[in-house]
């Protein structure tokens, strides 16, 4: 059982971000950390959730460390029962709001590890995201973390963009290998409805031969790919559990939750979700629909799918496709070799 928590709260919004969180509405932030636990106690009752049971929990946004650890204490005390002993507990944390003193405050509660939004290290670059933080101010974040302790490091990079080339992307990367890090999140800029960057499309880079390079050269740096976005030896428990199709709980507004066949949404809105935690829509999942997710998010993954799902008409495609060498079988399991065909191989088996 995975478990996440949103925080729809950021200190300013970067162009290109469609991510459910405000920039204002700060006075809500008490209300909100209260709420949640109205709602989380639910979930332990729907979920059916069993002591030592959560093996990842994950605090996303928005912007978590746009929040103080002692707001926290009162989620993690009532979680605490129910995380394993070595559960993997991430927060994501921008480089101007991630003090020494927040990053202190969450390993206490018992966070370790941390995930970096950075972007970048370049200062164009990062003006031209909207970011709010510069390269000084990323580098002493992620050296704080390291000082206190944190064994499990991740950074965001974002790559696509019209400043990209080879040499600022190469720049950005041994940067960040330099800061001995342990996971890097490399996300290919995508245009979102709602977002500054929606009217400004020369702003990506769609280079496919550049995203190659890229990838090959974090992989050369002894960070391999285990997802479309993601490279690391030490993989993210949670991310991994998503692709592994686990159930997972979701707290806060906006967030979404799964258990077997059925998917729930919170409400996005943050003052409705205040009002009411618990009014939740809830969407049933047929077979046909787990079987088509379970095979994308395994060809965009380590993960792959599994033979026993498959059809006999989808398993001669598949034989089509081992032939073609776009994927590899390891027993009663089929993985791909290049995790960026993964929508266009998965249109073709299904
Ligand atoms: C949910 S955001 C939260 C992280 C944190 N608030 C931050 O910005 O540092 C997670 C990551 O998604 C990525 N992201 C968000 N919108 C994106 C977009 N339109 N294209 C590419 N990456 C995006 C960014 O790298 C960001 O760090
Ligand atoms: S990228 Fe992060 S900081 Fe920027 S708006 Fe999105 S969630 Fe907020």
């Amino acid at each position: 059982m995975l478990l996440y928590l949103h925080i729809p709260f950021c200190d300013s919004k970067c162009h290109y971000c469609a991510f459910n969180s405000y920039v204002d509405k700060f006075e809500l932030k008490e209300q909100y950390m209260k709420t949640i636990l109205t709602q989380l106690s639910n979930e332990i009752k729907r979920f059916n959730l069993l002591e030592n049971s959560i093996e990842s929990f994950f605090i996303g946004g928005g912007t978590p460390s746009t929040i103080t650890p002692k707001l926290y204490e009162p989620f993690f005390s009532l979680i605490k029962p129910y995380l394993k002993k070595n559960a993997e507990i991430t927060t994501e944390a921008n480089p101007n709001s991630a003090t020494a003193i927040w990053l202190q405050g969450m390993q206490k509660l018992g966070v370790n590890r941390i995930s970096f939004g950075v972007q970048s290290f370049d200062e164009d670059k990062l003006k031209m995201l909207g970011r709010n933080h510069g390269k000084k101010m990323a580098i002493e974040a992620i050296n704080n973390a390291k000082k206190i302790g944190f064994k499990n490091i991740s950074l965001d990079l974002i790559y696509g963009t019209s400043q990209d080339t080879k040499k600022l992307l190469f720049k950005d990367l041994t940067i960040a290998i330099s800061l001995r890090i342990d996971h890097i999140s490399a996300y290919s800029l995508t245009l979102e409805d709602n977002t500054p960057f929606i009217n400004t499309p020369k702003v990506q880079n769609d280079d496919e031969d550049l995203a190659y390079w890229f990838i090959n050269e974090i992989e050369k740096k002894g960070f391999p790919q285990y997802e479309i976005s993601n490279f690391g030896k030490k993989k993210s428990k949670h991310n991994l559990g998503y692709w592994q199709y686990k159930n997972y709980i979701g707290i806060g507004s906006g967030a979404v939750g799964f258990l077997e066949n059925r998917r729930f949404y919170t409400d996005n809105n943050i003052e409705s979700y205040i009002k009411n935690p618990l009014l939740i829509d809830e969407e049933m999942l047929n077979n046909e629909a787990i079987k088509s997710e379970q095979i994308l998010l395994g060809l965009r993954s380590i993960v792959g799918f599994s033979k026993d799902i498959l059809t006999s008409c989808e398993y001669k495609n598949v034989e089509t496709l081992l032939k073609e060498k776009k994927l590899t079988q390891l027993n009663d399991r089929f993985f791909n070799t290049n995790y960026f065909l993964s929508d266009e191989i998965a249109l073709f088996i299904t």
